[in-house]
């Protein structure tokens, strides 16, 4: 499993001593940027993220910004992503058993590395429970695919 890493300046310093914890402990990691604490856009990064997590079942994404509410906004616009904002292991943990969600959102300037790195490791060592809950994500689904704007055709 590849792990794809983006935050904004809020989020940076956070996602660099994470991707150093996460890369020792073996983990495929990515990183997306941001690159410096210069101050940039959440949504750039997100947007990135959210695209490569969606087109690859084989990818999970974590995105950090200062609250997490920016990041989560953004990803959960592109088709196919289940971003949750984790604020404890627990709703870490159930973000994928209940939720199966793709993108964990981690507020870079509420928590620090140890308590980050307990919520990640609580969702990347829990699996998706299905059941009712599949058929719970299979209406989120069907919400999307109500709103999505069929792509326009190039001439
Ligand atoms: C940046 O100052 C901040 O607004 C951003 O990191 C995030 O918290 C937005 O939701």
């Amino acid at each position: 499993m590849k792990l794809i890493v983006g935050s904004d300046h809020a989020g940076y310093e956070l996602k660099t001593r994470l991707i150093k914890e996460l890369s020792l402990a073996g983990e495929a990691v990515e990183d997306y940027g941001t690159s410096t604490e210069e101050s940039c856009d959440y949504p750039d990064i997100g947007l990135k993220v959210a695209e490569r997590v969606a087109k690859d079942q084989k990818a999970l994404g974590i995105l950090i910004c200062g609250t997490g509410i920016g990041m989560s906004i953004t990803a959960n616009k592109v088709p196919g992503i289940r971003a949750a904002l984790a604020y404890n292991t627990y709703s870490a943990q159930y973000a994928r058993e209940h939720n199966d969600a793709n993108i964990l959102v981690l507020p870079g300037r509420v928590f620090g590395k140890e308590m980050s790195l307990a919520m990640i490791r609580a969702w990347l060592g829990t699996r998706f429970a299905g059941e009712r809950h599949q058929r719970r994500i299979d209406k989120i689904s069907d919400i999307e695919k109500k709103y999505i704007q069929p792509a326009k055709e190039k001439a």
